[in-house]
């Protein structure tokens, strides 16, 4: 099976590559990434090294370039798109929203438009939690909760369902949306929370926690999410929408108080700094779709995989630094500069 992916020198891109070619000797991928500040080709710099020329092909370029994806896709080249491609943080969505709408509405409809005159055989957009919106102190999102996005992000990521949507009932395109919580584990930027707090903490700097830090989240492994994403590509419904969780809802505050356990640091580092705009409250995840239909089960427990992540950053100290890039730190400086 020869598969497109889009965004695979991102984080959760970068574990799904390697995952199928580690797993499916039968894969081969062609990895589209623009290399933004959050690609890296250093994701990936073991499985080019062993696979590649043969079973992975890299090709730096932007979803948002038509002629490229004709170019990709010409002759039935691929089987099926797998589309991580996309503008990812919600802070940045907050600073400067417009790269969301291109990136993520834009480039979503110019590989529709280019899968569907090349008559792909499968479309899996990768999709998010957050564009369902906030959810009260009880209950969970199923797959027919409304969309009710509330920051840049969400709302461009909600914008690329519903053109997923609009291709498959109007097209009859074999589209799968999936939609998962919060992820994490290695090759994670360190501009969203585990990896920015991990990075804080070994530095004794302090962590900053918006708000009363009692927001929740629903912390899935990105391998779980990972495997996730091959059901669906295998055994997916065109047309339909699964969700993807792990039964793991932490208050922020109780997330890097482990990540400060773990490390053996004071919680003194924790500061409580002004909230996001917008923040969402509490996610959780319902999946029961996606275990009865395709038969997922997440496998790593919370303790375990966060323990092993933070171990993975620590080894991995020369990627950590190697990612911050001046630009990095000009952002970093200028939003937490504000929360002070
Ligand atoms: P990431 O920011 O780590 O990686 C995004 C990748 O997309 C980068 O490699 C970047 O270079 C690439 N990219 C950005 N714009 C591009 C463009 N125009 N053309 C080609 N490549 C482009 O993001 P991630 O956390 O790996 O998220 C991947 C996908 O999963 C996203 O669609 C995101 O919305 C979704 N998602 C993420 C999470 C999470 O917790 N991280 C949860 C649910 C869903
Ligand atoms: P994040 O990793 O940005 O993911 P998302 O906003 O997509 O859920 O943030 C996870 C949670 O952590 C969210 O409630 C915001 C909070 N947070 C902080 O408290 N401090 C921080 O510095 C960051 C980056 C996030």
């Amino acid at each position: 099976m020869r598969l497109l992916v889009t965004g695979g020198s991102g984080f959760i891109g970068s574990n799904f590559i390697r995952h199928m070619l580690a797993s499916r000797e039968d894969v081969s991928i062609v990895n589209l990434d623009k290399l933004t500040y959050a690609g890296n080709p250093q994701n990936l710099a073991d499985m080019a090294a062993r696979h590649g020329g043969a079973r992975y092909h890299f090709i730096k370029g932007d979803i948002c370039d038509a002629c490229l994806l004709d170019d990709i896709l010409h002759g039935k080249a691929v089987d099926a798109v797998i589309n991580f491609a996309a503008e990812t943080h919600v802070d940045r969505s907050i600073a400067d929203s417009a790269p969301f709408l291109t990136t993520n509405v834009m480039g979503t409809h110019a590989l529709l438009e280019a899968a569907r005159k090349a008559r792909v055989e499968r479309f899996v957009h990768i999709s998010t939690d957050e564009v369902y919106g906030a959810l009260g102190p009880t209950g969970t999102f199923t797959e027919t909760t409304p969309l009710a996005p509330n920051s840049p992000y969400s709302a461009s990521k909600a914008g690329a369902d519903m053109l997923c949507r609009a291709y498959f009932k109007t097209h009859g395109m074999p589209v799968v949306v999936t939609r998962c919580s919060n992820n994490y584990g290695p090759y994670q930027f360190p501009e969203k929370l585990i990896p920015l707090m991990i990075l804080k903490a070994r530095a004794g700097e302090p962590l900053p926690v918006y708000g009363d830090g009692l927001h929740v989240r629903d912390w899935i492994h990105v391998l779980d999410h990972c495997r996730g994403v091959e059901l669906a590509l295998m055994k997916g419904e065109p047309g339909e929408v699964y969700n993807f969780g792990s039964d793991n809802e932490k208050a922020n505050l109780e997330v890097v108080r482990t990540i400060l356990a773990i490390l053996g640091k004071s919680e003194d580092l924790i500061r409580f700094v002004a909230d996001r705009p917008g923040h969402d409250r509490r996610y959780a995840m319902g999946y029961e779709k996606a275990q009865a239909r395709l038969g997922f089960t997440p496998l790593i427990g919370f303790a375990d995989g966060l323990r092993e992540t933070v171990r993975w950053y620590e080894d991995n100290a020369a990627w950590l630094s190697a990612v911050q890039t001046g630009a990095y730190r000009e952002f970093m400086d200028s939003w937490y500069g504000e929360r002070k």
